[in-house]
């Protein structure tokens, strides 16, 4: 995935990333593979209460045009949902693979400020070229109170309260 990701920071065209960014946000990320090799990989990262950032898309150069990125896009847009998200963005210097797939350019002003905070660390915090493009994945209502939307996609998670328990009590 770093070799694939990283071969197109270096043309510029995608964001370094560093193997301990990628193992930080392993679970983030899905991998398309042919025979047994990664093709293509692609990340929903959480960046607020209903809203996820598709990031770092990328498919080997010989597999391009053959719809990998949509069903890799797809597939973490389906993820989302099913974890109620209700917006994903995207940061990127290819609209138009995004627009095919439903999302539209918003300006960044119009995004709220968390979603920046990885830009803290990028060389382009003061330069940033990269498009800003907005998905809306459903019409969910506002959560209630106490109810985010990883407690109302996973009804059975037990979410306390937690009984305490002295660690001498265990033998
Ligand atoms: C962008 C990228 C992920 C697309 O992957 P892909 O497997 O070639 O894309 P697909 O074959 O699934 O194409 C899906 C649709 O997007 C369109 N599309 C793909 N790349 C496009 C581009 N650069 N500009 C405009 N449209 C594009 C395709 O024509 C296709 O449209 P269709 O469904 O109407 O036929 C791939 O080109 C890539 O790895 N690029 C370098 C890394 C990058 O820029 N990633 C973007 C995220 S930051």
């Amino acid at each position: 995935m770093l070799e694939i990701i990283n071969s197109y920071a270096g043309e510029q065209i995608m964001l370094a990333r560093s193997p301990l960014s990628l193992y930080e946000g392993i679970r983030d990320f899905v991998v398309a593979e042919r025979d047994g090799a990664i093709v293509g990989c692609g990340a929903l990262h959480i960046v607020w209460g209903e809203m996820a950032e598709v990031r770092s898309i990328a498919v080997r150069p010989s597999e391009k045009g053959n719809g990998t990125g949509r069903i890799l896009a797809e597939r973490l847009l389906d993820d989302a949902r099913q974890l109620l998200i209700t917006r994903a963005i995207a940061f990127t210097y290819v609209p138009g693979f995004f627009e095919k797939l439903g999302f539209r350019v918003v300006e960044h002003a119009e995004l709220p400020h968390k979603v920046f905070s990885d830009c803290l660390n990028c060389p382009k915090f003061n330069c940033c070229d990269e498009i800003a493009m907005l998905i809306e994945l459903s019409d969910s209502p506002e959560p209630l109170p106490g109810q985010g939307p990883l407690s109302r996609a996973l009804p059975n998670v037990y979410q306390g309260p937690f009984p305490v328990r002295k660690p001498t009590e265990e033998a």
